[in-house]
């Protein structure tokens, strides 16, 4: 049983690809196509998404004949290629808008920002989606605190300041806590893993009362998820 749990754990948006339906963010495809609304994102805009998984946003974004395509350090399309937010294996002022849903607060958004601002064309727009924490976020093992993407989640208002002081123009923010506990009723909905880490000892135990105090977090809107749209 453990080695289930720690097979989950390695290939963490593997595993989470196969228990929700769409993207790997609150909200879906809907959102996605909100945030691409928002950027202008239209016929014939470069769009570059970062952190863009199993490809989910850039079907969506070429559905509407945009020029998209995809970086993730494991990339699962052929529509993107391997590489970091912090690297970005694209050329200077090539890009209109760059999407990152659900990805910065993996990385180091400082430099992750600074990077999209390199690549975006003097009039290009920054997209993104994230969680956000309000005072301390729960204490969880990292790998579980990677996985549900709290590692370097920080509050929604150092979040918008950080785009500003990458020198954008914060043009929107918006909420979307409701999308939150939906994602968390879908996944619940679909893993008895109460019963699971029952079977585990107590080890299943920690994981446990570390989804408790997450769950807990987001219930309470401690833990929420904003969407940002700046230009540069
Ligand atoms: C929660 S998933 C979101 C995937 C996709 N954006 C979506 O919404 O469906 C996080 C993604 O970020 C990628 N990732 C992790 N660290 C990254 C980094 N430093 N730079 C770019 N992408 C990263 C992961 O491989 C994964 O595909």
């Amino acid at each position: 049983m453990e080695g289930l749990l720690d097979a989950a754990l390695a290939d963490p948006w593997a595993t989470m690809d196969r228990l929700v339906d769409g993207p790997l963010h609150p909200g879906g495809r809907e959102a996605t196509e909100r945030l691409l609304d928002r950027a202008g994102v239209e016929s014939g805009t470069r769009v570059l998404d970062v952190g863009c998984g199993a490809g989910h946003a850039l079907e969506l974004a070429r559905d509407r004949d945009a020029r998209a395509r995809g970086v993730d350090p494991e990339p699962g399309t052929d529509r993107a290629v391997r590489g970091t937010a912090t690297a970005l294996p694209v050329r200077t002022d090539s890009v209109d808008v760059v999407l990152t849903e659900c990805v910065l607060c993996l990385t180091d958004v400082e430099r992750a920002l600074a990077e999209a601002d390199r690549v975006l064309t003097p009039s290009g727009r920054l997209a993104l989606s994230d969680i956000v924490v309000a005072g301390e976020a729960p204490q969880i093992p990292e790998r579980a605190a990677q996985v549900l993407c709290l590692t370097g989640a920080r509050s929604r208002d150092r979040l918008v300041a950080s785009v500003a002081d990458a020198g954008f123009r914060v043009g929107s923010v918006a909420d979307h806590h409701e999308d939150l506990l939906a994602m968390r009723d879908e996944v619940a909905s679909k893993v008895d893993y109460e019963r699971l880490l029952g079977l585990m000892g107590e080890r299943g135990r920690r994981v446990q009362d570390a989804i408790d105090g997450v769950e807990a977090a987001v219930e309470e809107g401690r833990i929420g998820y904003v969407s940002v749209v700046a230009t540069r």
